[in-house]
């Protein structure tokens, strides 16, 4: 710290769900922090949009200003907490405070995947930190279990429930069945969602944290546009119930795998768990990640992955850690790595569940069976929803095949005329082979 005290200036960016859960702790437990750390954070200042908005904290003494770029910049500052989420103006914001000689805290996942690279140049340049702790599963500290905690491991695989919104939308669909507008606004509502709640079900803030925890377990930078990603967007209540009847849960998974090469597989998509997967009983806002160490097996962290206060939580261990850090004049080597290849979605193998929706016409299970035989496909289970409605639903499970097989079977079975509906496919995950 510069100051000789144990006081830390704090210069917080963003005073919304995640921003207003920092400055409560910080009012709320400041002298708990203060007798069980020695630290002393003081608020120097906040920036926020809008000035005008009301609140519900009151920061007495504390300015509030529209201005992020005064305050960055200013001196007397030794931590920014930048809670205001996207790539930028976050990005230079952050990149002005590492150069201005500040530690930084961010919760912004989105940048720092994107992004993140030029910003650890920085910071190790400049000598300062960098935590974002809170960036991925809310309180869950997963980014210091892996960095420290699994430390002398070499990790080769990492699965994961890494949104809240996502995995609270698919359980309410299951557990009240209750319609996917609904569940979302309710995520929303309760702060779990991000400003733009796209990036929560199209799977974007998902491969987000994948390639956050990813850079982590593997020691690679990672492309982060090269991770494969599908939503929960076209996930049906029809097929959640399926699912359901055959055993298993579906949920919006975040894969990264290690091979002998060292090139990776990075996926994020819905996917079947067998009922017994430890992940499969994640439900609600809750997120897990299993981690695969050579030396410790698999290992779970598990909690709630969104929301104020859980969130906050994380921030302002980050901003403790940091402190603590610098009080012993520690100085950031976090490593640069070098980018992994990553390997394209078609090579991936896994197990498949298929709904098609066929007329109910003899010949029509022979016609899919035989297309799928055609391109190398066994199957493990067919099953035909009994109806007096046509088309019917048919339901195919299929034994470990490569992605690239079905993506042209199923098109082959979209062209045939007792085929009513673009054929649904979802990838199977088994406990010991993802
Ligand atoms: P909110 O939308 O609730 O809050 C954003 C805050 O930033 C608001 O106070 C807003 O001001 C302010 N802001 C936005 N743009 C600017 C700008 N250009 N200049 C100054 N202030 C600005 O977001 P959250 O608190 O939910 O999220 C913040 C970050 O935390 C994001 O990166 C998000 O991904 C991440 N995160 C969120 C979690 C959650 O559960 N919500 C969990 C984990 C991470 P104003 O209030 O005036 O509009
Ligand atoms: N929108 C995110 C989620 C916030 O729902 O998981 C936590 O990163």
């Amino acid at each position: 710290m510069k100051n000789q005290t144990n006081l830390v200036r704090v210069g917080l960016l963003g005073l919304g769900t995640v921003g207003t859960g920092v400055a409560r702790i910080l009012i709320n437990k400041g002298a708990a922090i203060r007798r069980d750390t020695g630290l002393e954070f003081r608020l120097a200042g906040v920036c926020v949009r809008n000035p005008k908005k009301k609140r519900d904290i009151s920061l007495k003494g504390v300015r509030i200003s529209s201005r992020p770029a005064e305050l960055v910049r200013e001196k007397s500052i030794d931590q920014i907490v930048e809670l205001i989420g996207g790539v930028e103006p976050a990005g230079a914001l952050i990149a002005s405070a590492l150069r201005g000689g500040k530690d930084v805290v961010s919760a912004n996942k989105a940048l720092f995947a994107e992004r993140g690279l030029p910003l650890y140049r920085l910071a190790r340049q400049t000598g300062r930190h960098i935590g974002i702790e809170a960036a991925v599963c809310g309180g869950i500290p997963v980014i210091q279990g892996i960095q420290s905690g699994l430390a002398s491991n070499r990790i080769s695989r990492i699965v994961g429930i890494l949104n809240g919104t996502c995995n609270y939308i698919l359980s309410e669909m299951s557990r009240h069945a209750k319609p996917y507008p609904m569940a979302l606004r309710e995520a929303q509502a309760a702060g779990f969602a991000e400003s733009d709640p796209t990036l929560d079900v199209n799977g974007t803030d998902t491969a987000h944290k994948l390639a956050i925890l990813a850079r982590l377990a593997f020691k690679s930078e990672i492309p982060y546009a090269r991770i494969f990603r599908e939503g929960i967007e076209r996930v049906t209540s029809e097929d959640i119930r399926y699912a359901a009847e055959l055993g298993y849960s579906v949920k919006l998974l975040a894969i990264g795998q290690r091979e002998g090469n060292g090139a990776l597989e990075l996926r994020v998509h819905p996917a079947l768990l067998e009922k017994r997967h430890l992940l499969a009983n994640v439900s609600g806002v809750n997120n897990a990640v299993l981690v695969s160490g050579d030396e410790t097996g698999d290992i779970m962290f598990y909690g709630r992955g969104a929301g104020q206060r859980p969130t906050a939580s994380a921030v302002v261990s980050d901003m403790i850690a940091i402190a603590q850090a610098r009080r012993h004049n520690v100085n950031n080597l976090d490593p640069i790595f070098s980018t992994a290849g990553v390997r394209p979605i078609q090579e991936i193998r896994s197990r498949y569940y298929l709904r098609f929706q066929v007329l109910d016409r003899p010949g029509v299970f022979g016609t899919l069976a035989q297309i799928l035989g055609r391109h190398g496909i066994s199957l493990s289970s067919v099953v035909q929803k009994e109806t007096n409605r046509s088309p019917v639903s048919v339901i195919v499970l299929t034994h470990r095949t490569e992605e690239s097989r079905v993506q042209k079977a199923l098109t082959a079975i979209a062209a045939q005329s007792v085929v009513k509906e673009k054929p649904v496919r979802l990838r199977i995950v088994d406990p010991e082979t993802p």
